[in-house]
This record gives C-alpha cells, structure tokens and sequence, in this order.
C-alpha cells in the first residue's frame, strides 16, 4: 500500500530555487478557527492534526530536509485539563496511526521537549516513533512536545556546568557551537523560516536559540487553513528574502562597472 505521506506529483516540484532546508513551524490558531465555526476547540485540534499531515506531504514534496512543528508547549499545561487531555490524545493518536506511513515515506522523527513530566505511556511512544524511524533518510520531522526554549537552553547549561564540575570538560572550551551541540535537536541545522499561523507575530518560546538568523512569514489563516498553497506562498516570500547572517549586503553591480 502506497504510504499516505508519499503522494508526489510530477507537479509537486520546490516552488523557489533558494528553498530552505529546515523550516518550523508555529501551528497557532485552532482553538480561534473551531469558535469561528461555533465547534469545541478539540475540533481546531482535528483539523490542526489534519493540516499537519498536509504540511508533511507538502515538506516531503517540497524537498525540505527538516520540518520542526510545535505541537504542545510548556506553557499549554496551564489549559482546562480537558483539552490537555485531548492534545495528549492527538499526539497519540498520530504516533499510532501515521507512524508506519511516516516510515514508508522514509520521514525520521524526532522529538524535543522535556519527557521526564511525561506519562511512561506516552513516553513510551515517543522512543518507539523515534526508534521506529531512525534508519529513515528522507525528511526529519521534529515534534516539539512539552517544549519551552528557555527550558531547553537551561536545561544545556545545567548539563554543561556539571559537566564542568565533574570535570569532563574544560569551561574555555563552551563555545556557541558547542553549546548547540547540547540542545535537544542537536545536529539538525538551524531553521532557516518559520512560518507561524493565525496572524499572532511572536515567537512564543520556540527554537529561541536557533532561530538567531532564521526568516519569519506570518500568515493571517488560522493553522487548519494552513495547505500545501499556503506553504509554498510562504517559501516563495523566503526565496525573494536576502540573508546576510549579520554580514554586509551582497556587492550591488554598477552599471557600465
Ligand atoms: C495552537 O492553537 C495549537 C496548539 C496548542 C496545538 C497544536 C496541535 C495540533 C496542530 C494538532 C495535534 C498534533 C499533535 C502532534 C499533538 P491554539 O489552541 O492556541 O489556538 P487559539 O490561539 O486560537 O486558541
């Protein structure tokens, strides 16, 4: 059976010649996109989830190498435990049912985020998503779940000064790529877009520390309006970005010089 991830087209080329490697996503607005409708915000969830699994056909499509969704922060335990529970719920329910399609369309999945607040159960399916897909090569789909960046840049500190205590490494030696190398995604290049939904313009605790030079696109839709025209619109307006990485802009050509 053909993997529900993998429905290329010849049509579905990469729309921008500079097309990004690793794009994340802010996938905001569900809650908004179900009480426009009048339905129960576990509703947006749905169709956030369906949106997602569009998103991923679409990176595969696109050529991306990594896609980076923010799926539950660890701000969004302070939500009614009833819709904490139907995102647990969701996240469940894709590991159980996208997992072997996400496998077929040779998708690795990674997962950041703090697991030691997690129930063994769901920690459980997050080592067997990642464990399940870890010889795949085509695009990395990194689930952020129970994630903050602050506490993904403490966590490293913490990890590095005992480290530093215990003396197995030598503090001169914590430099900025050493320090990213002890961040959860460690190995994964730095975003280079991230897209977020629902018109909110911020970052909200995302990818704080790799996301130093990335590109930002906000889209007004609400996440589960977000298709595979949204995506490619957004990497079009990342190809006509010009990134200098704090350097000076690129040398104009004069005419007749
Ligand atoms: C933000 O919308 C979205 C979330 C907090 C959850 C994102 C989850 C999904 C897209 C589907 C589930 C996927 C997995 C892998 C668990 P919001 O609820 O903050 O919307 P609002 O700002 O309009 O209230």
């Amino acid at each position: 059976m053909r993997s529900m991830f993998s429905n290329k087209t010849p049509a579905a080329a990469t729309p921008d010649k500079r097309a990004p490697v690793h794009v994340g996503v802010i996938m905001d607005g569900n809650g908004r996109w179900a009480a426009a409708r009048g339905l129960p915000r576990i509703e947006g969830h749905r169709r956030g989830l369906e949106a997602l699994r569009g998103a991923v056909r679409a990176a595969i499509d696109f050529g991306l190498d990594y896609l980076t969704v923010y799926s539950f922060s660890v701000e969004n335990w302070s939500r009614p435990q009833e819709e904490i529970s139907d995102l647990l719920g969701l996240l469940k329910f894709f590991i159980r049912n996208d997992l072997a399609d996400l496998r077929k369309a040779d998708v690795k999945v990674r997962i950041i985020g703090r697991r030691d607040d997690l129930k063994p159960d769901v920690r459980a399916l997050l080592a067997e998503a990642e464990a399940t897909t870890r010889d795949c090569g085509g695009l990395t789909l990194i689930v952020a779940f129970n994630y903050g960046a602050r506490q993904e840049i403490a966590a490293a500190a913490r990890a590095i000064a005992e480290d530093a205590r215990a003396g197995r490494i030598d503090p001169s030696a914590v430099d900025a790529a050493y320090f990213a190398s002890r961040l959860d995604a460690a190995g994964a290049p730095d975003p280079d877009l991230i897209i977020r939904t629902s018109g909110e313009q911020r970052l909200s605790n995302f990818l704080l520390w790799q996301a130093a030079y990335s590109e930002f696109v906000f889209l007004p839709m609400h996440w589960p309006d977000f298709d595979r025209k949204a995506f490619a619109a957004a990497l079009a307006e990342y190809g006509q970005r010009e990134r200098r990485f704090g350097g000076s802009a690129p040398a104009v050509s004069v005419a007749g010089g």
